[in-house]
Order: C-alpha cells, then sequence, then structure tokens
C-alpha cells in the first residue's frame, strides 16, 4: 500500500462526521523536503509529529519522488525539475484525501519551498491556502556554497555545475542549477545563459519577456506566502534570495522585492498577494535550517490548522457538501 505509513485521521472523522463540522478538521498539509534529505527521514518525521501535535488530526504528507527514501534523498540532487513538479502534482491530483480536500497547506524547506511553489504556479489543483517556507532561495543561488572537505555529495554537485550550468545536461540532470541565478556584471541583469537556459527558476519567476500569466493569477490566490529568512544563513549565498531580494555582487548592494520588477508589474503575482496582506516576510535567529520547535509551533498554529479561521475557505468547505472523503 502506498501511503500504508500514514495515519489519516482526515479520512476517518470526516467519514463519520456531519458535514457541519468539518470546517474544524485542519486542512492537510503537503511537506516538501530540501536538498539531501528524504521524505522518512528522522527529520521530516520530527516535524509531521510537530504539525500533528500542534494542530490534532492533521493529514500531513511529506512528498516524495520515489518511494525508497534513499531514491528519494538523490531524487532531490539529480532530476529535472520541471518532471518532478508534474509528478507530484499528479501524485497529489490522485490521492484519495488530498485530491478532495478544498484547499492545502504547504510548507517548504530550502529548495522544497521552490517547488511548493511550482506546485502553487502550475497546478493548485486542489490549491493551496498558506504556502510557508523556510530558507528557501526564491530568487535563486548566485554562488555555489563551499563544501566540508569530507562532504563528498556536495562536492560531486558543485563540481559538476562550476563548469557547465547552463547545458542542456546539466539543467536537465542537476536540480540546485535549475535554480542557480547569476548577474551579468557588464549589464546588472541577469546573465543571458540564465535566461536562455534556466531550467526552472527563470520560469517560475517569469522573467523571461513572455509571462505566464498563470502563474501570477495561481500565486495571488494564496491566502498567504509566508517567507522564513535565517539570520546568520551562509548556505543560500545570497540569503537575501530567501525574501525574493536580489543582490548585485558589484556593489554589494541588496534591492528589496519591493523595489524590483518582478513586483512592480507584478510578474507572478507577489503584488496582489501583498495588497490583500497576504505576503509575510520573518526573519529566525540562526544559520540555514536551525529550526526551533517553538517557532515551528508558532507558524503551524498562525498559518496552518482548521480551514474556518479563514471565513471564505470555510464557505468553500461547506459547500462541498457532497465531498465524498
Ligand atoms: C502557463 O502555465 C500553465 C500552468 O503550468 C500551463 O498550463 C500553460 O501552458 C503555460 N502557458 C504558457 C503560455 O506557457
Ligand atoms: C525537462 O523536462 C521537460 C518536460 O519533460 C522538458 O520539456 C525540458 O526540455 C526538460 N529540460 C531540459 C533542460 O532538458
Ligand atoms: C550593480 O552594480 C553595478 C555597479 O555599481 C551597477 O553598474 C549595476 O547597474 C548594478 N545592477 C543592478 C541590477 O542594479
Ligand atoms: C481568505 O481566503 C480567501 C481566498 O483564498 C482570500 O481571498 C481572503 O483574503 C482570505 N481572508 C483572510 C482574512 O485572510
Amino acid at each position: 500500500m502506498r501511503h500504508s505509513t500514514i495515519a489519516i485521521p482526515l479520512l476517518t472523522t470526516t467519514l463519520a462526521t456531519p458535514i457541519s463540522t468539518v470546517s474544524d478538521t485542519p486542512l492537510p498539509v503537503l511537506l516538501w523536503h530540501g536538498l539531501g534529505d528524504s521524505y522518512a527521514s528522522d527529520g521530516i518525521n520530527g516535524i509531521v509529529a510537530l504539525i500533528q501535535g500542534t494542530n490534532p488530526g492533521t493529514f500531513v504528507y511529506p512528498i516524495r519522488l520515489e518511494e525508497d527514501p534513499s531514491a528519494d534523498s538523490r531524487a532531490s540532487f539529480f532530476g529535472n525539475a520541471t518532471d518532478q513538479i508534474a509528478k507530484v502534482c499528479a501524485d497529489i491530483a490522485k490521492h484519495p484525501i488530498l485530491s478532495s480536500a478544498p484547499a492545502l497547506d504547504a510548507l517548504g524547506f530550502s529548495q522544497g519551498g521552490i517547488f511548493l511553489r511550482g506546485y502553487a504556479q502550475r497546478c493548485a489543483k486542489p490549491p493551496l491556502r498558506s504556502l510557508v517556507t523556510f530558507g528557501t532561495p526564491h530568487n535563486g543561488i548566485s554562488e555555489f556554497q563551499n563544501c566540508a572537505d569530507t562532504d563528498w555529495f556536495c562536492k560531486g554537485w558543485t563540481g559538476a555545475l562550476k563548469t557547465n550550468t547552463w547545458s542542456a545536461n546539466v539543467q536537465s540532470h542537476v536540480i540546485p542549477a535549475q535554480y542557480y541565478r547569476d548577474i551579468d556584471p557588464a549589464t546588472g541583469n541577469p546573465s543571458d545563459g540564465y535566461i536562455e537556459s534556466s531550467n526552472l527558476l527563470a520560469d517560475l519567476n517569469n522573467e523571461r519577456s513572455i509571462k505566464n500569466k498563470t502563474y501570477a493569477k495561481n500565486l495571488a490566490e494564496l491566502e498567504k506566502f509566508v517567507m522564513y529568512e535565517f539570520a546568520d544563513d551562509v548556505t543560500v549565498i545570497p540569503k537575501a534570495s530567501e525574501w525574493f531580494a536580489e543582490y548585485n555582487e558589484t556593489n554589494m548592494q541588496v534591492t528589496p522585492l519591493k523595489k524590483r520588477p518582478l513586483y512592480k508589474e507584478d510578474w507572478i503575482g507577489l503584488k496582489a498577494l501583498d495588497e490583500k496582506d497576504g505576503l509575510v516576510f520573518k526573519t529566525v535567529p540562526g544559520g540555514h535550517m536551525q529550526l526551533e520547535d517553538k517557532m515551528l509551533r508558532e507558524a503551524f498554529k498562525t498559518y496552518f490548522g482548521p480551514a474556518r479561521k479563514n471565513k471564505s475557505l470555510a464557505a468553500l468547505v461547506s459547500k462541498g457538501e457532497n465531498l465524498e472523503l
């Protein structure tokens, strides 16, 4: 059985309960892990427990590309991000609990946050209510981190990237290369290589001349998009990327999101979202992905949980009287 390891409290409660109380049921949560992690790691299991401890009865789906945890971890380094997002969209669309929920909440760790934004912009079936990202390089990484001497995994992929980042081969196989974003020092704009060949980020951030309007429309339909940045992050370079800011390596200045065309011309719906109070910027202490239970619980309490927290979502839920969960 595919999902046999996951408790399914939502299914049992909703089947037996009249629809009037369905709005007390927490929305399901999608959880997308970061680079090198897997959907079944101790860390991810701990997060699942913490979500369920904060909002009892929450169905949490740790996203996986492979059922075998080590293959799933490998898929966080290697693969074509377009295909990976499409596969997850399809998995969610045929999942009995997720697909019949009125909306989902989502929690993305580091690169997992970019992928979840991919779900929100490209698929959104069902739509997301809250998208919460921790340490996610939404504006890409512009430098590959220095690897520890013994970290052969890190060395392997940074080595592969330094030479041929924009080749079709690297762009279709190495995940971090697909959200690498460099600036051409001569023009101060993203490099031609990035604009032409970035397999994921240039598309997702609508940086090409032809914009996909669906992306902006879908993202603006979120209720909250919450971006947590780590104050002392040195893994995501530059860390300002975690708030969609742009870092100019020539003069070392950070241009905040709201001063960028991405926002001002609303390429992906962030401005629309901001205008309805849906954009939330948070800073938490510590280095990359130094997650504290207390801050996580606070986030889960505020942004996840029962649908009735939002009246219009609650209305959606009660309209779904004939939903067969
Ligand atoms: C825009 O994105 C949607 C969702 O992924 C896709 O179905 C559509 O084909 C895209 N449109 C263009 C013009 O690329
Ligand atoms: C990644 O996969 C998509 C969809 O299958 C394909 O259109 C695209 O060309 C691939 N990317 C690269 C860089 O090969
Ligand atoms: C980055 O800084 C350089 C040097 O000050 C400047 O010429 C360039 O226009 C800046 N780029 C952007 C995008 O602001
Ligand atoms: C509730 O959700 C709807 C639909 O996503 C959104 O338009 C609205 O702004 C939200 N309300 C609050 C109070 O956040």
